[in-house]
């Protein structure tokens, strides 16, 4: 490791990225430095990811089956990194194996593909989930959902309700450590208490929740532990392709893999398939090499910065930023709103502007203040339909709306998301210019494109060649 990179205080973070304040055009013709709170989406790499990527390119070739120097010291690189990742997490090496997908998505739908499910199976996941931890699971079980309170967080008394009605049929529950949308940082361990309890086992997705706070999977025959776990890469400041789930060797040991070709087998005859062993059994074909050390190396740095100092520094952020945004005349915050209960919660807020589409705002603070945030439903419909509190009729108009092609009006929210990079004149910076929206005195003059949704101002086309391109 590099002396230059070694943290002494987490707010000096922002050398750990690349790009951060990197100067961006705005409409005025001006160019200010890039505030990145669109973190919940994807994060920018490590350096430090960076730099081992380019070192590590020198040695890379194929992994597993060349005899090659370059490509044995490969698949060395490539086996530390599931070690590294099984040991960020504290899943038992023992019992549990670390399988590289691209991401988490993928991680949830190799699980639901890989799942024993019996016939009259049920999956339990929750009101608060992305999209990508619910359509997995309808293709392969019944699906019924923890309901949530007001505030989106999850009610365990209604999971503890389900488990019981459904009386030894639940398999699986299925919840993310922290919501997408509102932050909600779940308690998984007293989830898996109770889910055990009643004979399920226990996934997390860990997309949102793993950037910001430590996740132990704790030990098998802990009441509270995690019985599987998906990550993204591209959340954890290594966007290289690489995601992780993990779990029971024994979950992927029975029955047929769920790609099959290359890499997957002992032997082939035409009459004959003999599966290999596990990672390799769930990782058909050449694997993402990079993306693995990448991913690892991004897991190294946040072990050495330590995650109760980001969790701490997150906290203080958007505890920050839960003062000063109402401040602004107009604005709705949603989810927890108390900074006193930062604890509960990652920086993830979302807020809504009075007569505003939520789209507007984004492109306002996108091309006149330089900050990128997100904006809509962020994968999870029910969750801020539920949220809003649209009723039935007001759900079935915006649905019709997208069916006929016309995204003019759906619901939604601005969000804004941290980083352990993330710092207070961020947040300035975003108050700044929602005082400004909320005067009124934004300067573009916006058109909507009725079939995306989106709003671009009329006039603003930067030479984006002078900022990046292909020479
Ligand atoms: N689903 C990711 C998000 O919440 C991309 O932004």
């Amino acid at each position: 490791m590099s002396e230059q990179y070694r943290l002494n205080r987490i707010e000096d973070a922002r050398e750990l990225v690349a790009g951060a304040g990197t100067l961006v055009p705005v409409l005025d013709g001006q160019q200010v430095p890039y505030v990145n709170l669109d973190n919940a989406a994807s994060t920018p790499a490590l350096r430090e990811v960076l730099e081992t990527l380019n070192d590590f390119m020198g040695w890379y070739a194929s992994v597993h089956r060349g005899t090659g120097f370059k490509s044995r010291l490969s698949t060395q690189a490539y086996d530390e990194a599931h070690a590294i990742t099984g040991r960020f997490f504290k899943a038992n090496p023992a019992t549990n194996t670390v399988i590289f997908v691209r991401n988490t998505t993928e991680a949830v739908n190799r699980l639901a593909n890989r799942f024993p499910f019996g016939p009259d199976d049920v999956v339990l996941s929750s009101f608060q989930e992305h999209h990508s931890n619910d359509l997995p699971w309808r293709r392969r079980a019944k699906v019924d959902y923890i309901a949530v309170n007001d505030r989106g967080a999850l009610e365990l008394d209604d999971l503890e309700r389900k488990l019981r009605r459904r009386d030894g049929k639940v398999r699986l529950v299925t919840v993310t450590g922290a919501s997408n949308v509102t932050g909600c940082v779940n308690l998984i361990h007293d989830i898996a208490r109770l889910a055990h309890r009643w004979g399920a086992q226990v996934m997390v997705d860990g997309a949102q929740l793993a950037p910001h706070r430590a996740i132990d999977m704790r030990p098998d025959d802990d009441p509270g532990h995690i019985d599987y776990l998906t990550v993204s890469g591209h959340k954890m400041y290594a966007p290289f392709g690489t995601g992780a789930l993990i779990g029971p060797a024994a979950t992927f040991l029975q029955g047929d893999p769920d790609l099959v070709g290359g890499g997957v087998v002992e032997l082939v005859t035409h009459d004959q398939v003999v599966w290999t062993g596990l990672p390799d059994k769930e990782e058909a074909g050449s694997p993402n090499v990079p993306g693995a050390v990448a991913m690892a190396r991004a897991l190294l740095v946040l072990d050495r910065i330590g995650m109760a100092a980001v969790a701490r520094h997150e906290a203080e952020l958007t505890a920050y930023a839960l003062r000063r945004l109402p401040e602004i005349p107009g604005l709705t915050l949603f989810g927890e709103t108390d900074p006193t209960r930062v604890r509960d919660r990652v920086g993830v807020i979302p807020f809504a502007m009075n007569g505003l589409p939520h789209g507007l705002v984004a492109a306002i603070l996108g091309y006149e203040g330089g900050i990128g945030v997100r904006s809509g439903c962020f994968c999870a419909h029910p969750y801020v339909l539920r949220l809003l509190r649209l009723s039935a009729a007001e759900s079935a108009r915006y649905q019709a709306a997208i069916m006929r092609g016309d995204r003019s009006d759906i619901p939604g929210f601005v969000r804004a998301s941290f980083g352990l990079y993330s710092t207070p004149a961020d947040v300035d910076r975003l108050v700044e210019m929602l005082l400004v929206i909320a005067r009124g005195e934004f300067k573009g003059t916006y058109r909507l494109d009725a079939h995306t949704g989106a709003f671009t101002p009329e006039g603003h086309n930067p030479d984006t060649a002078t900022y990046w391109n292909w020479d």
